[in-house]
């Protein structure tokens, strides 16, 4: 079987950038990216490649040579699926908010849409892909509601997990360290397994494309999630105890990274990992470990979210006690809030609630990011309803220009790590501000010699 069209449901940060890379390498397939969200298709097709909706260095180039030639992004679900030989489920699987598992499993409620909607539309056989991050055994209730709804075609279902980080999304998605499917061992399995692994087989490199059953590959998903995030949590837990010892978490991590066993890779402490996957996956590997009655299994990745709950609220705490003791109508000005660098996404980002926990004191938050406009801001901590709307309105102030938003400022605080930050001029920054200066350097990207040297009270993340 040869795949000519592709339909992707979710025009996300998942659905959009890996849709452009695979009509940017398989000219001959046309890949047609659906979404409800009228405005996010909008925006996707704006004219100006510059304004699409998601901001990840190399994509809008990349929308620009494919987009109208075999990328589309359309509101027209069903059609792009009746038209589809291959449809990709790339909606969000956010951590319920209500009822059974509220706030620890996934809510599938998106995938049951998507998998009622291809049942009711589709006319011929298809293959259904799993794209979405989904707890093990999620394809079963997938293929239930396709073989009880459909039409009587026949679905074979995929699990093909994406491993992209946001911020670097073209790249990891142009030479991936390897791609995994899922599948079936049955004939129609393996057909449907080999006709996506021809797709990738256009840019990857056929030993670096492995070949699972299905459980496998979505388990895979969450496990490599929760190991990534525990190395974050280890590291993290480290940065306290470097504080209290004379320690400097820089060279721990650099002196363990060095062990080819252990590796150097994510190994950085910082106020604590965001991002909208890690959380969401964990929690939702610890719910399912619980549902299985295995306690010990869920207690022991439970631990990674307590280590990063505990970091950031660390962070904030520490903000307040080096301001002697009291933040009340001080201003506090926060370099960054994405989650990390090169990504205009917010979700879970530790700016969010170290916010919250400052305004709890009564400071005052100026806030200056390349990529995040003052409405998003605001959405975060509104989500959070700690307090008024117009509590949150009148607390936080954004900025166009870092030196702006420093002014005055009784301390500084850097929330993310974009390169930007590390060029800027710090003793015109120290000079603008309130004295003494403080500054809190929550991912250490500053030297901190230098930073005293100009008349900082300088403070990281573990040394
Ligand atoms: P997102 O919220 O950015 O995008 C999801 C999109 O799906 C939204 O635009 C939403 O409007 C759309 N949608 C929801 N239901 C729909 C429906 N029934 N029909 C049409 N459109 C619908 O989410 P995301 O960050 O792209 O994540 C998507 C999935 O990929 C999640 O399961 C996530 O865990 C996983 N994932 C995310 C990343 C990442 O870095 N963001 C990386 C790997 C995996
Ligand atoms: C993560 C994984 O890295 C991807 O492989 C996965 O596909 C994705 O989740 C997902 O499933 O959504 P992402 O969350 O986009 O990607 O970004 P990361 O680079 O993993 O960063 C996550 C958070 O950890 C950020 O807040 C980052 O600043 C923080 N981090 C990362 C650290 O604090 N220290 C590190 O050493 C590395």
């Amino acid at each position: 079987m040869k795949i000519t069209k592709i339909c992707c449901i979710g025009a996300g940060y998942v659905g959009g950038p890996t849709m452009a890379v695979i009509a940017q390498k398989c000219p001959n397939i046309q890949v047609t990216v659906v979404d409800l969200n009228e405005q996010r298709i909008k925006d996707w097709n704006d004219p100006d490649t510059n304004n699409i909706p998601i901001y990840e260095p190399g994509l809008s180039e990349i929308v620009a040579e494919a987009r109208g030639r075999n990328l589309f992004f359309s509101t027209e679900v069903e059609k792009a699926i009746d038209e589809a030989q291959v449809i990709f489920i790339s909606v969000n699987t956010p951590t319920k908010t209500y009822g059974k598992g509220k706030g620890m499993a996934a809510d599938l409620k998106y995938i049951e849409l998507c998998a009622r909607q291809i049942a009711k539309v589709a006319k011929e056989n298809k293959i259904v892909v799993e794209k979405s991050t989904l707890p093990v055994r999620t394809a079963e209730a997938i293929k239930s509601i396709l073989d009880n709804t459909g039409n009587g075609v026949q679905f074979q279902i995929l699990s093909n997990p994406e491993f992209l980080a946001e911020g670097t999304a073209v790249t990891d998605l142009l030479n991936p360290d390897r791609i995994l499917i899922g599948g079936d061992s049955t004939p129609e399995g393996e057909e449907a397994i080999n006709a996506l692994v021809d797709v990738y087989a256009n840019w990857v490199s056929r030993d670096k494309i492995l070949t699972t059953n299905v459980w496998s590959s979505e388990l895979s998903k969450l496990t490599a999630n929760a190991f990534l995030a525990q190395r974050i949590s280890s590291i993290n837990a480290m940065s306290e105890l470097c504080e209290k010892t004379g320690a400097d978490v820089s060279e721990v991590a650099k002196a363990i990274g060095m062990d080819s066993r252990i590796g150097s890779k994510f190994l950085k402490a910082s106020v604590g990992f965001g991002g909208s996957c890690f959380q969401k996956d964990i929690l939702n590997l610890v719910y399912i470990a619980k549902s299985y009655g295995l306690t010990e299994v869920a207690d022991y990745w439970e631990q990674v979210i307590i280590m990063n709950d505990y970091q950031k609220r660390r962070f904030s705490n520490k903000i307040v006690q080096t301001l002697y003791n009291t933040v009340a109508d001080k201003k506090i000005t926060f370099l960054g809030w994405a989650f990390k660098k090169d990504t205009n996404d917010t979700r879970e980002s530790a700016a969010i609630y170290v916010a919250d926990d400052l305004i709890n004191e009564q400071a005052t938050i100026a806030v200056f990011d390349p990529k995040v406009s003052r409405d998003k801001m605001l959405n975060d901590l509104n989500y959070l309803q700690t307090r008024s709307v117009e509590d949150n309105n009148s607390k936080v102030v954004a900025f166009n220009d870092a030196y702006d938003a420093c002014k005055g400022a009784h301390a500084v605080a850097i929330l993310t790590e974009w390169d930007e930050f590390t060029a800027y001029d710090w003793q015109e920054i120290y000079d603008s501000m309130h004295k003494p200066a403080f500054l809190f350097d929550g991912r250490n990207i500053l030297n901190s010699k230098e930073m005293e040297s100009i008349g900082f009270i300088y403070k990281g993340i573990g040394s």
